[in-house]
């Protein structure tokens, strides 16, 4: 008897032999579809492949891929557990065809599959095809021997497939597999056809139309194939089970589960355990995928699944938390197949347990109301809608988790009046908010968070998504539709866009539809979980309700990575080398530099900055991972989290550590954070302190470059350092000793000149000689270009060469006027030099100056007024003399 795994490998083998490339499961969390909640087929990641928009370098391709059906469209959330056949994930093998082989090759590859390899018999399978469809009639006439009553022909939806209302689809054929008489149902298309003895196992689509808008259909390209079998109920054929919970890998998973509660497996505890089971597979596999608890989105239908999980965990008897025991037994069974499951094993069990913490604090309580109103109701009664919200907003219980409660005791819940219980909680919200004074113009984000419920944000594991137009907002106006030149902000059901919070810049890049390009030059959060992308339209125009594509700058976000992730170990080591009172007080971490404000009360020496870089440094290259937890504050608060002062946490936080404390044994680094990071230390790159400055009282602020920014950095000084060189006409090596030799060079020069302008004014010759006026003698000089601190010493060697002397120097440096007046001794009785150079002061249009009796300076800005000034200086001197 095949395991699973095995019918697994033999499906893809087999694929693999015929010439398929086999591709790897895509993740749970559909990349290139806006409309889709999770992956829900086989043909997802090929969906613009068929279309021609993707080539890939194969045409024909295999693949096992992760389903998930709950919430949204294809929800099975409601019945798994209690049917044979629903689950909410499940593997569907495929093999697909890009306009290489058409019905013939399909039918073909899946008949010799079915009953060559896995040798299944004739006897016991019938098809069906789509009522018009003769050529695929007429294929299985000629390829599987089928007589006409083993062929059905169904003319309704479900031989036409479409992966949605818009979107290539095409007739298909199915294959059934007949369990025998003795078990109820009738053929497809009998009116017993719900029965368990005809089951489908393989779906095969030829993908002939596209159809957009809906009811539109034109050809595509080329007619292709996509086929999807699902792996559990195939191997419940091969395993001889009608059961799909009784195939080896849901019994093992089963069986651990008893084995943990110590309860037996097919007692009166059967549902839950199948639940236990199948809630396993849809948990760790999403978390795997970067889905985690929250209460939005895909986040949210997580928590339902893990919630229904738990209650029914509980309704067991356990006490302590479960659910994660049973991770060993998942990973044993499907770990081969999908090691993402070993990849992220301590991520998915410390989820799986912080949750189950967390609801069993609640469980106990919420399980007694609801047994009270229970109580109170008839039989077949409704659940009050209030109770039913109470349940909800105060002890964390899904809808759906109170329904599948009250299935068990035959009740069922009033919808409408839980939904109108959840809007008046809205309009309370609302009310508060406008009420709080935040600025009117950001009223129009509330409505549309009303409406449109939290961006989902796909940006810590894509840095590109499908998604839908959800608004459009011109001049704080929604529209409709914008035009090429419009300055928009653009609201989008799912972005991989980070909004500015937190420090972090926000993402720049392109949201491109089938007619527009709009640049996006940031992106903001609004109200908590709105992410707004601001930009212009480029080309072309956009509408509300358009699908488009929003690529951010991969560039931009490494670079902000790099400083985000760098901030985190920078906040250690300064912690590390000046004490656990450096507490974060402000940050930014944009594309070309991060900047961290920390409370330390003196400036760091040269010596505490270069030791915390090279910790820094060091850090980076041990290229530890960088792991993100979702867990409660205190949680993380016990775990030695930094938490940032006057930030306000919900419920949860990310919690993100970083590097190995092998003495503390744990992280090196761990904050709380919702920011993109780097997935190993490494990526870092390099980092670099550039100035650690005060900006406040008891406030550093250290700004640093990291990654390519530091790289840049560099560059540029070597550019600096290299021009510097060449101008000096020196290898860069001997700069420093050809800079010591120039500065020594230039301080003797500048003596010399100041010796010489001495020697000019002071000299002896003719010309310089003083002149008398009575018993005075003076000398006037402009000594033009000399520096003012220059004067005062000439002047006083002027006027000691003088009996009874006067010196007046003027110097036009930097076209400013500047004079000094000296006088000698004997003479300073009877003249003063302060009175002598306020008149030069008023000649230039000078403040006046100043000084002592002997010795005044003054300046002026009109520097071409200085004759003026000797001449009134002169006519003083005349006043003066005897
Ligand atoms: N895409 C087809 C299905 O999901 C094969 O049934």
């Amino acid at each position: 008897m095949p395991s699973t795994n095995e019918i697994r490998s033999t499906f893809i083998d087999y694929f693999t032999k015929n010439d398929h490339q086999h591709v790897p499961s895509s993740p749970l969390v559909p990349q290139n579809d806006p409309t889709l909640l999770f992956t829900n087929a086989g043909m997802v990641q090929f969906k613009n492949v068929f279309t021609g928009q993707e080539q890939r370098p194969y045409s024909r391709a295999t693949t096992a891929q992760k389903v998930v059906r709950a919430g949204g469209k294809h929800n099975d959330l409601d019945n798994v557990g209690y049917t044979a056949r629903h689950h909410t994930f499940f593997e569907m093998m495929g093999n697909f065809s890009f306009g290489d082989y058409f019905k013939e090759g399909a039918i073909e590859f899946a008949w010799n599959l079915i009953t060559k390899e896995f040798g299944l018999s004739k006897d016991k399978l019938l098809a069906t095809v789509y009522a018009d469809d003769d050529e695929a009639a007429e294929l299985w006439k000629k390829i599987a021997g089928f007589s006409d009553d083993r062929i059905i022909r169904i003319n309704s939806s479900d031989n036409f497939w479409r992966m949605g209302d818009t979107g290539p689809c095409g007739p298909c054929s199915e294959i059934f597999y007949d369990h025998g008489e003795d078990i109820f149902g009738g053929p497809p298309g009998s009116p017993d056809e719900d029965g368990d003895r005809f089951v489908e196992i393989w779906n095969l689509v030829f993908m002939q139309y596209f159809e957009d808008p809906p009811g539109t259909r034109t050809p595509l390209p080329r007619p292709s194939i996509d086929t999807g079998m699902g792996l559990e109920r195939f191997a419940a054929i091969m395993q001889g089970k009608r059961d799909n919970f009784d195939i080896d890998t849901f019994q093992s998973l089963i069986r651990a589960s008893a084995e943990v509660t110590n309860t037996d497996p097919f007692g009166t505890h059967k549902v839950s355990h199948r639940v236990v089971a199948d809630h396993l597979r849809s948990a760790a596999f999403l978390i795997a995928d970067g889905v985690l608890p929250s209460k939005d989105g895909r986040g949210y239908v997580l928590r339902r699944i893990m919630r229904r999980a738990m209650r029914h965990l509980h309704m067991i008897g356990t006490k302590e938390p479960t659910f994660f025991k049973l991770l060993p037994a998942l990973i044993t069974e499907m770990g081969g197949a999908y090691p993402e499951l070993i990849q992220a094993k301590a991520l998915i069990s410390e989820t799986l347990k912080g949750e189950e913490e967390r609801f069993k604090t609640m469980l106990d309580r919420g399980l007694s109301l609801l047994a009270d109103e229970t109580n109170k109701l008839p039989s077949k009664g409704k659940l009050p809608g209030d109770i039913a919200f109470k349940l909800y907003d105060t002890y964390g219980f899904p809808l759906d988790l109170t329904a599948d409660a009250l299935r068990e005791k035959g009740f069922t819940v009033d919808q409408e009046g839980f939904d109108s219980a959840m809007n008046e909680q809205r309009s309370r919200a609302r009310a508060a908010w406008v009420g709080s004074g935040d600025n009117a113009t950001e009223t129009v984000w509330f409505e549309f968070k009303e409406k449109c419920g939290a961006t989902e944000f796909l940006g810590y594991k894509n840095e590109t998504a499908d998604a839908e137009i959800q608004a459009i907002i011109v001049n704080n106006q929604s529209v409709q539709e914008a035009k090429e030149g419009d300055e928009v902000a653009i609201l989008l059901n799912q972005t991989p866009f980070y909004g500015e919070s937190g420090g972090q810049a926000g993402d720049t890049g392109y949201i491109t539809s089938k007619n527009a390009i709009v640049t996006i030059i940031n992106t903001q959060k609004k109200l908590g979980d709105l992410i707004v992308h601001y930009g212009k339209i480029t080309k072309g125009s956009i509408k509300v309700g358009e699908p488009a594509a929003a690529a951010l700058d991969h560039k931009e976000r490494q670079a902000i990575k790099a400083h985000h992730s760098a901030t985190h170990l920078l906040h250690q080591a300064l912690r590390n080398q000046l004490g656990d009172h450096v507490t974060q007080k402000g940050s930014l971490n944009s594309v070309d530099r991060l900047r961290f404000d920390f409370s330390h009360s003196k400036p760091l020496t040269p010596e505490e900055l270069q030791s915390i870089e090279s910790a820094v440094n060091e850090e980076i290259r041990k290229n530890e991972p960088v792991v993100t937890r979702i867990m409660t504050p205190d949680e993380a608060v016990k775990l030695g989290a930094m938490a940032l002062f006057g930030e306000k946490y919900g419920d949860e936080v990310r919690v993100v550590a970083m590097g190995n404390d092998k003495e503390k044994l744990k992280a090196w680094s761990i904050e709380l954070c919702g920011g993109t990071h780097v997935t190993r230390t490494a990526e870092i790159g390099l980092f670099h302190i550039i100035s650690e400055t005060g900006v406040a009282a008891g406030i550093r602020r250290i700004e640093a470059v990291a990654g390519t920014a530091a790289e840049a950095y560099f560059k540029q000084n070597e550019a600096t350092l290299h021009e510097t060189a060449s101008l000096l006409n020196t290898p860069s090596t001997q700069l420093v000793e050809r800079l010591q030799q120039l500065l020594e060079e230039r301080k003797s020069l500048k003596q010399q000149v100041s010796k010489l302008q001495h020697q000019i004014a002071v000299g002896g010759s003719e010309q310089n000689s003083a002149e008398k006026i009575g018993n005075i003698e003076y000398v006037m000089r402009n000594l033009g270009d000399v520096a003012p601190k220059e004067l005062k010493s000439l002047a006083e060697g002027l006027v000691r060469k003088m009996d009874n002397g006067i010196a007046v120097v003027f110097s036009s440096f930097g076209d400013k006027a500047s004079f000094v007046v000296a006088v000698s001794k004997d003479l300073s009785q009877t003249v003063n030099a302060v009175h002598l150079v306020q008149i030069a002061s008023d000649a230039v249009g000078g403040k006046g100056g100043g000084g002592r009796p002997d010795m005044a300076q003054a300046g002026g800005p009109n520097a071409g007024d200085y004759q003026i000034a000797f001449d009134k200086i002169l006519e003083e001197i005349k006043k003066l003399s005897v």
